[in-house]
């Protein structure tokens, strides 16, 4: 699109998000300028015409700012400032300048419940006694048993380990996640404003929205005793806590944050958007969308859903009401920073222990790559036809597989410390990102890359897939360009089908205003199913087969959308 008119568009639009494709830039991943082996804004800003070629609409940028990434930038330093790895303040603004002139939307990442240990606070809280103010903006408890050598409580941390560290002074401090990331206390006055202001330094600079960071974790149950959690341990990011009144996971309390922080983002003009990362239940997730809360909330549901057509259909039916109970539509997330890559999972056998198989190497069980291949193509299909927002991960474009077999000195993910090496971490899906067939990194940059690339990883490249008829992203391109047709009206209906199948048709404004049918077919069954006589074929993951009488097969693990617009 060119510039002028992208930049009219992005104006046009005040409720973009509710339909469109997002795609996720995991920062210290896709691209490298200064050669040091890791990402940065200005290898972004200059790769950022594949984003806007692909056909999405915004990106959403992971953590860039100043921080020992001790989690990959999720412990923040200073969040003021970009990471000296990562570039500048002005290379941030380049890098916004040149997604609104290819008419993409810029969301940044916002790391609220923890920050880095090198943040001032907590080196002032370190250096201030047990009592003080500085240690009030932390979570701070004497522990327990005779000499208080034992955790304040038996809150795990998600990265495996407890949740609670000693200090040399023998008082503990908490953090959910790795040692490296002391949670903030919420319910200390400076807190808030902090991140108020925070909020509008961003906002000022002219992103358009924010994605945050664990967003059902901030508030705690911090009346004393604290309660144990009996031993619950959430080992497995993104999963939705077990119970109601858990003491630090999806409290009622957090909602007064995000009215606070939705009043600060509709003073904006236009409006700018929030994104909720939420590993809760499906009940209480449209809680997080509320009209005057957040614009949107992750689905990992659908992430989760085993490759069985009843599933699907039940998570798209439940997604779908939830979003509308707040008058909005649904997220649909197949992969992100977080996960073993679609592809990848969609090719080992169903009940797969994803860990223990990393562990592995990805040796065992064998995984069927043609297997995970066809259902990864099906399924973003299926996705990108459903109403509601998509957020793409990088490289899933490129049908890119997890790297299993990284060598565990190369392993940076805290995980897999912490876990005392039984769990290898999230560095699978995170591996640079192959931009040409050869080259130094592949194009990632000029240098290395901070994680091993495998060999033959060229052969994903954007550069040997791009104009390849049946490559990954050709399939993506076609999709995103059709898509767009599609959007509209938001009407989602299921149509009569096959046994293992799915079909729905979407409708929309269509491309010369009148009504435009978009239907989607994918066979989640081992046999061939026929497709419908007449509709005219738009796209399929795979080739279609044919039976003997001619009739059009949609073979297994495979998707179409077929235009059902009717003809004047
Ligand atoms: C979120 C991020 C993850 C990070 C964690 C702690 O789940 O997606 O990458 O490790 O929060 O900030």
């Amino acid at each position: 699109m060119a510039g002028a008119t992208a930049a009219a568009t992005l104006a046009a639009h005040r409720d973009w998000w509710r339909e469109s494709v997002v795609y996720q830039v995991y920062v210290p991943s896709f691209a490298d300028a200064d050669g040091d082996g890791m990402g940065d804004l200005r290898g972004i800003t200059d790769r950022l015409a594949h984003v806007a070629d692909l056909g999405a609409d915004a990106v959403w940028l992971t953590p860039f700012y100043r921080s020992p990434l001790a989690d990959g930038g999720y412990d923040v330093a200073d969040y003021r400032q970009v990471d000296p790895r990562h570039g500048t303040l002005d290379d941030f603004r380049a890098l916004l300048a040149r997604a609104r002139e290819l008419g993409l939307r810029t969301i940044v990442d916002i790391v609220p419940n923890h920050c880095s240990e090198r943040h001032p606070w907590f080196a002032e809280a370190l250096a201030s006694p047990p009592g003080s103010a500085a240690r009030d903006r932390f979570i701070f408890r004497d522990g327990t048993g005779p000499d208080g050598a034992q955790p304040p409580a038996d809150w795990q941390s998600k990265f495996g380990g407890p949740a609670w560290t000693r200090v040399p002074d023998g008082q503990w401090y908490m953090h959910i996640f790795a040692a490296e990331q002391p949670d903030l206390n919420w319910e200390n006055p400076e807190v808030v404003a902090e991140f108020e202001a925070v909020l509008r330094f961003w906002l000022d600079l002219g992103v358009d929205g924010f994605r945050i960071d664990v967003a059902h974790g901030m508030r705690k149950d911090l009346v004393p005793p604290l309660r144990n959690t009996y031993g619950g341990d959430s080992a497995s990011l993104n999963s939705p806590p077990s119970g109601e009144n858990h003491p630090f996971w999806d409290r009622d309390e957090v909602h007064e944050i995000y009215r606070c922080w939705r009043k600060i983002t509709d003073s904006y003009a236009p409006p700018r958007i929030m994104v909720a990362e939420a590993g809760v239940s499906a009940a209480r997730l449209p809680l997080y969308t509320r009209p005057d809360e957040l614009h949107q909330a992750f689905n990992f549901f659908h992430l989760r859903c085993p490759w069985d057509a009843g599933s699907f259909r039940d998570v798209i039916d439940s997604s779908l009401a939830g979003a509308a109970a707040n008058g909005a539509l649904p997220t649909w997330v197949l992969s992100n920073h977080d996960v073993v890559r679609h592809r990848t999972r969609y090719a080992v056998p169903e009940g797969t222990s994803l860990p223990g198989w990393l562990l592995t190497g990805g040796r065992e069980p064998a995984a069927d790559e043609d297997r995970g291949r066809r259902r990864a193509r099906a399924a973003a299909l299926l996705t990108l036809a459903l109403p509601g927002t998509t957020y793409l991960y990088q490289g899933e474009e490129l049908g890119l597989p997890e790297v299993a077999d990284l060598p565990e000195d190369a392993l940076r993910d805290p995980m897999w410390e912490r876990t005392g090496h039984t769990r290898k971490g999230r560095d699978g899906c995170r591996v640079p990102l192959p931009w040409t067939r050869t080259g130094s990194s592949y194009g990632f940059g000029p240098g290395g890359s901070w994680l091993p690339q495998p060999e033959g990883w060229g052969a994903y490249s954007v550069e040997a897939q791009t104009g390849t008829p049946g490559s990954f992203l050709e399939l993506y391109r076609t999709a995103l360009t059709l898509r767009r047709r599609y959007l509209g009206d938001e009407t989602f209906t299921w149509l009569p089908s096959a046994p293992g199948e799915l079909a729905f048709r979407k409708a929309g404004a269509g491309p010369s205003g009148g009504a435009a049918g978009l239907e989607c077919r994918i066979n989640l069954s081992a046999e061939p199913i026929p497709l419908p006589e007449g509709a005219e074929l738009l796209l399929s993951s795979d080739d279609l087969t044919s039976s003997h009488t001619n009739t059009r097969l949609l073979p297994p693990d495979t998707a179409a959308w077929l235009n059902t617009t009717p003809h004047p």
